[in-house]
């Protein structure tokens, strides 16, 4: 008999974070495999974070020297002995089998084996909404956190139940029919943010990004929504992870627009079946070969709990181990020349676990609020004007915005969703926003209480694109969707559009947007009308932030004008 801690967790979260859709079944097989990684101490971290900014950031010796994957996992590797410690320790149950990585272990083994290991039950867990079938620990149950590895170990993840949180909703028909919610089609962008000479190139390789085992796009849409729209002609020439033709909306949204603005850029589709800790480990285990990746995913900062040494609800800080070594992880990418980018969410400043604004304390989401990633709220076309778009054969039935007030999404302007953004409880305010966030920070009247969100953290977003009302082709035929999830892709496009018309990776990207918006302001359209109070479901919000001149917490910087940044970052660069 091993020794085992007497920690237990509780499950203290509120009700409806606790079980994200998640219907708890029977005991699962003891036979079953399942696999989980187990993220061990690194080491040299200070040394990462100096040669991360210094490879990040315009202006310093390294700008652009991005460091090769092995020279990062080198220099963050744990111990040998450790490793080996770990390993022996876990392949000494039974039928348990670990590949060692440099700082991280993946492994796969009977339930039967683990729940020994961790004094615990594995269920079946079936999800309501998409009927996906997993084995895991129900978050409401405790476990043992085995004294051999708490010396060693961060986290396990893979083996606790998670919330599945894709962003985007699509409308329904009657809606948006009142003659001045016009639809969003490629053709709107390039009016929005001039992107007629955007040119790209197939250096730039960009990627829409599936998580937690959401299926692809279905391909005759693509091709439908570029003869309907004429959106310049692009292929998807690669996937990567496991790919099943779908009509699932966003899957459908993500493939079509990251394709719509990042014209002439190579596009590849990934797909993965797990959640952020373990799509960093993999693409630095075996780099893919993309550049950018578009991510259309997240959920509560403070809700992002693994099987941890400390054992702790995710309210007193198990949270807290998860989203800082995730972080780590995601300077590594940026380090290696990858650029991230992720929306912000669709339910305001409280986010989809408090959407009926129980708290007064807005609820960053993860991973849009981490530092090392480039955040894209979603903003919507108010007082629209709409004519003719040339050859765009769906223009000529319905009728799509060619110009008017771009304003922060909201369900108070008859929007679906409400932009995300807010400041991070987790991670700091990065020097690359200090001077714009921080006169954002002086203005009140469009902040929360102080006691009510955290003005020392990281504010995101950092940029908006359109998110409401967008034309997507779905099983044949055009929907009207709403989403950060929109925005993403679109402005993960233009990024790496502007990356090959710079003849540039950009990797980390947000020290050289910033600097870009300081050289010229105009290079973003600000985005001032509008605030994220309200949720999906209500506007009874007492706490949110509002857009206002410069950076604010709801479209960051505002939306890109492509000449202008693009000219504003050669001016950086050569500096
Ligand atoms: C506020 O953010 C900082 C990081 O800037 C963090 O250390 C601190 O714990 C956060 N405070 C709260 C109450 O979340
Ligand atoms: C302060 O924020 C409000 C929105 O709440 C905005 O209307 C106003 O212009 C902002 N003031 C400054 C000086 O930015």
């Amino acid at each position: 008999m091993r020794t085992l801690l007497a920690v237990l967790a509780l499950a203290v979260a509120s009700a409806s974070a606790s079980t994200f859709g998640w219907i708890v079944g029977e005991r699962s097989p003891a036979d079953h495999m399942t696999s989980f990684s187990v993220a061990l101490k690194q080491n040299n971290l200070d040394e990462l974070e100096r040669r991360f900014w210094d490879i990040s950031t315009p202006g310093r010796e390294n700008y652009g020297n991005f460091m090769s994957h092995t020279e990062i996992n080198d220099l963050v590797a744990t111990d040998a002995d450790v490793v080996t410690e770990v390993l022996v320790f876990l392949q000494s149950h039974e039928g348990v089998m670990c590949k060692a990585l440099s700082d991280s272990l993946r492994c796969v083994g009977p339930i039967g084996s683990l729940e020994a290991m961790l004094s615990t039950e594995f269920h079946m867990h079936t999800h309501e909404e998409t009927g996906k079938v997993e084995h895991k620990i129900a978050r409401a149950t405790g476990y043992q956190f085995p004294v051999e590895l708490m010396e060693h170990v961060e986290f396990m993840t893979g083996l606790q139940s998670l919330p599945i949180m894709r962003y985007g909703r699509v409308n329904p028909p009657v809606m948006g029919s009142n003659g001045v919610d016009y639809f969003v089609v490629p053709s709107t962008l390039t009016y929005f943010y001039s992107l007629e000479n955007a040119k790209g190139g197939s250096m730039s390789v960009q990627a829409a990004s599936e998580f937690q085992g959401l299926p692809g796009y279905e391909p005759s849409d693509v091709t439908k929504f570029i003869a309907d729209t004429t959106a310049q002609q692009f292929e998807i020439a690669k996937h990567i992870g496991p790919f099943n033709p779908s009509t699932e909306p966003e899957s459908e949204l993500d493939a079509q627009y990251i394709g719509a603005t990042g014209r002439g850029n190579t596009n590849w589709y990934y797909t993965t079946g797990d959640w952020m800790y373990e799509f960093a480990q993999s693409i630095m285990e075996t780099p893919t070969g993309i550049d950018y990746y578009s991510m259309s995913y997240g959920w509560y900062e403070g809700d992002q709990c693994a099987i941890s040494p400390s054992s702790q609800p995710c309210e007193s800080g198990g949270s807290t181990t998860f989203v800082e070594r995730t972080n780590t992880e995601f300077m590594k990418i940026g380090a290696s020349g990858v650029t991230l980018l992720a929306a912000t969410g669709d339910s305001g400043a409280h986010g989809r676990t408090d959407g009926g604004c129980m708290n007064a304390r807005v609820r960053p989401a993860f991973p849009a609020a981490s530092p090392y990633i480039t955040a894209v709220g979603a903003t919507q076309v108010l007082d629209g004007e709409t004519g003719k778009v040339q050859g765009a054969s769906f223009c000529d039935s319905n009728q799509c915005a060619t110009g008017g007030r771009e304003v922060t999404c909201s369900t108070a302007n008859g929007a679906l969703i409400t932009s995300g953004g807010g400041f991070s409880d987790v991670a700091a305010m990065p020097s690359y926003q200090k001077d714009v966030v921080s006169k954002y920070l002086q203005n009140s009247s469009a902040l929360p209480p102080p006691s009510d969100f955290n003005n020392t953290g990281r504010g995101f977003p950092d940029v908006a694109a359109l998110g409401h009302k967008v034309a997507v082709w779905i099983g044949g035929q055009a929907e009207a969707v709403d989403g950060t999830s929109c925005a993403c892709p679109e402005f993960a496009g233009i990024l790496a559009a502007l990356g090959a018309d710079l003849n540039k990776k950009l990797g980390f990207a947000n020290p050289l947007i910033y600097q870009a918006y300081a050289e010229d302001n105009s290079a973003f359209n600000d985005i001032t009308e509008g605030n994220n109070k309200c949720t999906e479901q209500t506007c009874d919000c007492k706490t949110g932030f509002y857009a206002a001149p410069g950076w604010d917490a709801t479209t960051g910087l505002g939306t890109p004008n492509y000449p202008k940044l693009l000219a504003a970052m050669r001016k950086v660069m050569e500096q």
